[in-house]
């Protein structure tokens, strides 16, 4: 924005975030304060808590099944393995993912993302110094950003989030193009069915039809829209504060075709969803190439 105003014509974009210095304990009391204080965080509410909750709920509403939530691991495992950044460079099968311990009800270990250390950055420039610096400049064309309640207990349902939703129809306007034209997206799959409600929030598939999608490949490469083709949250590891700086630099090598085994053919428009707390807030970004 401080370029589009003509503020600046240069910025650098940088996202980092240490967590491993504390043990997982700490960590998931640490990071379970972002929920609402005086009614939910205060009785125990972690991160994998709040989403088992939702996972529960869109079991039950849509009869989305065990392996079809660790298919989202499988695959995000998938690319991980080929990915020199991420955290996990291993492929998993639904079976070991399917023994993996018990975390929240319904997760096991598989389900969730792993505590990480990482850091990424961005160059934005404008249009006229993006042509002088860079032979492939990528275009973002698209930007929204959506808000819900800081109580879970307040939202309209728990299968799906109504910042996802907002901030998708913004950047879509924005960038005057719809789900169907995004080759590739890059989204907040900190537990696998976040994963499913992004598919469903930014309209790749119906309510209710994340867990089929995924199970019948539609999210690998080849299939409707590439999803998370650099291993995701779950595999690339969620340092959360470069997590949204991480999507953004690999959705630019996909448009760039820089992206080795994992580049998805004729990528041309991609999306990153970046969310914030359990969906208290969301960004969505539209890329593209010339
Ligand atoms: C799932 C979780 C509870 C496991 O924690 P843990 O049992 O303390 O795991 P440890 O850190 O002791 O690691 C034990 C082993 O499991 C592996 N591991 C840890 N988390 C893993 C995960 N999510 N997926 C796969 N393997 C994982 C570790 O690499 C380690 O392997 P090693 O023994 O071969 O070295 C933890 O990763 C977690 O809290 N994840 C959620 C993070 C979160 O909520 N983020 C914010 C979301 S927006």
């Amino acid at each position: 924005m401080s370029i589009k105003a003509g503020v600046h014509d240069v910025v650098a974009v940088i996202g980092c975030q240490k967590m491993t210095e504390l043990g997982t304990p700490e960590i998931l009391a640490l990071m379970g304060r972002v929920g609402e204080v005086q009614w939910e965080s205060g009785f125990g509410t972690t991160f994998p808590g709040y989403y088992a909750m939702f996972a529960k709920r869109h079991m039950h509403e849509y009869g989305t099944t065990r392996e079809q939530l660790l298919e989202v691991a499988v695959k995000n495992h998938h690319y991980g393995a080929m990915n020199p950044y991420a955290l996990f460079r291993k492929e998993i099968t639904l079976e070991k993912a399917l023994a993996s311990e018990d975390v929240a009800t319904p997760f096991q270990v598989y389900d969730c993302c792993a505590n990480a250390d990482g850091a990424a950055c961005v160059i934005l420039a404008s249009e006229e110094r993006a042509r002088e610096l860079s032979q492939k400049p990528v275009w973002l064309d698209g930007m929204g950003c959506g808000t819900a309640s800081m109580s879970v207990l307040r939202r309209p349902n728990l299968v799906g989030l109504p910042s996802a939703e907002q901030a998708a129809a913004a950047a879509y306007e924005m960038a005057g193009v719809g789900p169907g034209d995004v080759k590739v997206a890059d989204v907040h799959d900190c537990f696998t069915v976040a994963e499913i409600m992004a598919y469903e929030d930014l309209g790749f598939c119906k309510k209710g039809e994340g867990g089929p999608f995924v199970a019948e490949r539609q999210t690998y490469i080849g299939g409707k829209v590439a999803v998370n083709v650099d291993g995701g949250l779950k595999a690339k590891g969620h340092p959360i504060g470069a997590t949204g700086v991480s999507m953004t630099y690999e959705i630019a090598k996909q448009l760039r075709g820089e992206a080795g085994e994992r580049q998805v053919p004729d990528a041309d428009v991609g999306l990153t969803h970046n969310v914030g707390g359990i969906g208290q807030y969301c960004f969505v970004q539209i890329l593209k190439r010339d």
